[in-house]
C-alpha cells in the first residue's frame, strides 16, 4: 500500500505562508515593530535590563541616606590639578590664594559657556538671572549673576564660590577642573558685560614673553 507522506505540497505551502505571520506577531510583541501600543514591550528575556545597581539621580536602598551620588572618599586626591584649599566660609582668603591667570579668548569663552550651560544653567538659568528649571521645580532661587553685586565680586571670589559652594549651592571643585572653573568665570563676566555691567575682574596675567628679555 502506498504510504501517504505528511509533508505534501500543501503543508510546505502552509508553512511558507505562516512564517511571515509568526515573525510579524513576534516583532510586534517584542516591540521590534512599533505598531499600536506605546507600552513597554513584552520581555521574553530581560537580559540585563533590570539590575540591582545605583542609578544617578535616583534613590537607592543600598546607602543609609538613600543618595546615589556619593561624596569623594576621605583623603581622595584629584588625578589632575590640585585639591581646592579653602572651605566654603574661607572666602576672604580667595583673593590672595587664587588668581585668574587664564587668558580670555573665543575658545575659553566657548568652553566656559559649555560648562556653565551644563553645570550652572539648571539653577542659574541661561541668562544668569536665577530662574533655571530646578528653581521652577521649587529649589531655592539663587541671586542674579547679572547685577551690580555679582559684578563687583572679584574673579577669585566667583572662583571660590564655584569651587567651595555657597549656602545651599554645592561645590564644583570635584566636578570641574581648575581651568574649566576659570573659563566659567570668564563666561559669567561676558554675560555681565552684555548686561551693561563693568565686572571687577582681578585677573592677573603672567608677563608676556616679550617683556622677559633674553
Ligand atoms: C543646585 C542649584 C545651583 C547650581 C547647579 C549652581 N548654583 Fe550657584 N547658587 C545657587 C544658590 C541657591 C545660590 C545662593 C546661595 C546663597 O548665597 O545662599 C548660588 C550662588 C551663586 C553665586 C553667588 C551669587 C551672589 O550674589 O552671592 C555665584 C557666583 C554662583 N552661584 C555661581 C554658580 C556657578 C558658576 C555654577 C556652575 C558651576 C553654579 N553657581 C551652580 C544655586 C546653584
Amino acid at each position: 500500500m502506498e504510504k501517504k507522506s505528511i509533508i505534501n505540497g500543501k503543508t510546505i505551502f502552509g508553512i511558507i505562508l505562516a512564517i511571515p505571520v509568526v515573525l510579524f506577531v513576534a516583532g510586534v510583541l517584542s516591540a521590534q515593530i512599533p505598531w499600536f501600543s506605546e507600552k513597554p514591550p513584552l520581555e521574553f528575556n530581560s537580559d540585563m535590563d533590570n539590575q540591582f545597581k545605583a542609578k544617578t539621580q535616583q534613590g537607592t536602598s543600598f546607602f543609609a541616606d538613600r543618595a546615589t551620588s556619593r561624596p569623594p572618599v576621605e583623603g581622595t586626591v584629584p588625578r589632575e590639578g590640585s585639591k581646592y584649599k579653602l572651605q566654603m566660609n574661607e572666602v576672604a582668603s580667595a583673593d590672595s590664594l587664587y588668581k585668574n591667570t587664564l587668558v580670555k579668548n573665543d575658545f575659553v569663552l566657548a568652553r566656559g559657556k559649555n560648562r556653565f550651560n551644563t553645570f550652572c544653567l539648571p539653577c542659574h538659568g541661561a541668562d544668569g538671572k536665577g530662574q533655571g528649571k530646578v528653581v521652577q521645580k521649587g529649589f531655592a532661587p539663587p541671586p542674579s549673576l547679572v547685577v551690580q553685586k555679582a559684578s563687583d565680586y572679584t574673579d577669585s571670589k566667583i572662583f571660590h564660590i564655584i569651587s567651595a559652594g555657597q549656602g545651599v549651592m554645592p561645590k564644583y571643585a570635584d566636578k570641574l577642573s581648575e581651568v574649566d572653573r576659570w573659563a566659567v568665570v570668564h563666561y559669567i563676566r561676558s554675560i555681565q558685560e552684555k548686561n551693561g555691567l563693568k565686572p571687577n575682574s582681578n585677573q592677573q596675567l603672567a608677563l608676556s614673553t616679550s617683556t622677559k628679555g633674553e
